[in-house]
């Protein structure tokens, strides 16, 4: 796609009653779960965005029937065993979560498969699981000890195995389940904090034998998942961008509805909360995957510490809870965040040049981030997404909040990857 920029004017406020695209996270899952299950799939609210369509295409290149009908993606599963050999390469883009879960899918299957993505995925780590999913008796290879793309993966026989990640990471655990359903005896994952939650719920809802007991994840081996019609919720790390924008700018009010509200997604609620933000949870519905109608209203806010262990619980609202810390009261402190480093992009580095252009105070110790609440940005015409989604957002939020002077954010089709809509929607709910 050509290199878009954006510009952004301040707004005065925000107002509206919105929803959003269905969660990337869960719609990864229900492709990938619904295409080993037997039987139909139909998955409404899909997101349509370009990371969930790779994966969509990788499974339509080993043979699954996947057809759009009547707004809904619709899969005729075709079972743990009846994927069929690719007869290229399957790229994934820029998505990490496509990569990381289908190494676990494609280690147990008889054929051989190479994935690849852009120059942003192939530069990030997949040591991470081609690690575990090795010691599984997986046969993957790529460069530096299969730690980069393009990878080829051989189907192998693979045994269960009981790790315990150095990471909190919801795409390790879930390749290494993704694995645990074709190899010999339990698999389990013990993580230092928990991570998002969708592949166990969703594996427990289409009839997998998988169980959680503490930070502790086991699955049996098993062929027997069954279709289902789901309805994929709003994605919160969206939602992330617009409950910011309406706390910072005075006199807003936004309510997005249907928004996912599971419990390993909603550490960015809970900081916002601490830090003083008017957010409240109504009409929740709990079901496979809660969800809710939330409204949140500007309000002054306070600095606060994120601590590592919350970090998971919002690892991808980060870059926009930066934006939140300039606007609020004394100094905010993000404490080990360095997953953000492994990210599209650097997130850390990346937000730190943008919100330095706009004037804020942000500095970086080792993995710590620290920002002064200053209270105020200016415009820049010199911003840049670095090809990375979240950042393009973030900063798009950072420019709307500024107190003066229009932003340029270079580079912003990135957004595509996760939220295409997204600048129709900020249009839609700022006001002058
Ligand atoms: C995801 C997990 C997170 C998150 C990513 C999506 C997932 O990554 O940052 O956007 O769908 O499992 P990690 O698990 O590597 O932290």
């Amino acid at each position: 796609m050509r290199r878009q920029f954006k510009k952004i004017k301040p707004a005065g406020r925000v107002e509206g009653v919105i929803t959003l695209p269905g969660d990337k996270s869960i719609s990864h899952r229900a492709v990938m779960i619904g295409s080993i299950a037997h039987g139909e799939t139909r998955i409404e609210n899909f997101l349509d965005a370009e990371d969930c369509v790779a994966t969509l295409n990788a499974f339509k290149k080993m043979g699954l029937d996947i057809r759009v009908s009547g707004g809904a993606v619709v899969i005729r599963g075709a079972g743990l065993k009846g994927l069929k050999k690719p007869v290229s390469d399957i790229y994934l883009g820029n998505s990490g979560t496509s990569m990381r879960l289908l190494l676990g899918i494609l280690a147990g299957q008889d054929f051989e498969s190479v994935l690849t993505g852009d120059d942003s995925l192939n530069g990030r780590p997949m040591g991470r699981v081609t690690v575990p999913l090795r010691r599984m008796g997986a046969d993957i290879r790529g460069r530096d000890e299969a730690n980069f793309a393009p990878l080829t993966v051989k189907g192998a026989r693979l045994r269960g195995i009981d790790y315990v990640s150095p990471v909190a990471s919801a795409q390790v655990k879930s390749s290494i389940l993704f694995a645990g359903l074709s190899a010999e005896g339990v698999t389990s994952v013990t993580e230092p904090f928990r991570s998002r939650d969708h592949t166990e719920r969703m594996l427990a809802l289409f009839g997998g034998d998988i169980s959680t007991d503490g930070l502790k994840v086991s699955v049996r081996p098993s062929d027997g998942l069954v279709g289902k019609n789901i309805c994929i919720p709003g994605d919160i790390s969206s939602a992330a961008f617009f409950i910011v924008a309406a706390m910072l700018l005075s006199g807003s009010e936004i309510t997005i509805r249907d928004l996912g509200c599971n419990g390993t997604r909603t550490g960015v609620i809970d900081i916002l909360r601490r830090m003083g933000g008017r957010i409240e949870l109504g009409n929740t519905r709990e079901g496979w995957e809660p969800v809710c109608d939330l409204t949140v209203r500007s309000g002054g806010l306070r600095a606060t510490t994120i601590e590592k262990s919350e970090i998971p619980r919002a690892i991808d609202e980060i870059p926009a809870l930066m934006v939140a810390a300039v606007f609020a009261k004394g100094r905010t402190v993000i404490k080990g965040a360095a997953e953000l480093r492994v990210k599209e992009t650097d997130r850390i580095a990346s937000m730190l040049h943008n919100l330095g252009k706009m004037g804020a105070s942000v500095v970086c110790e080792g993995d710590d981030v620290i920002i002064e609440g200053t209270g105020t940005l200016r415009g820049s015409e010199e911003l840049s997404s670095f090809k990375d989604h979240r950042t393009a957002m973030a900063v798009a939020v950072a420019g709307l909040c500024a107190a003066s002077g229009e932003s340029v954010i270079d580079e912003t089709e990135c957004v595509n990857t996760s939220f295409p809509g997204f600048f129709d929607i900020m249009g839609s709910v700022a006001v002058d």
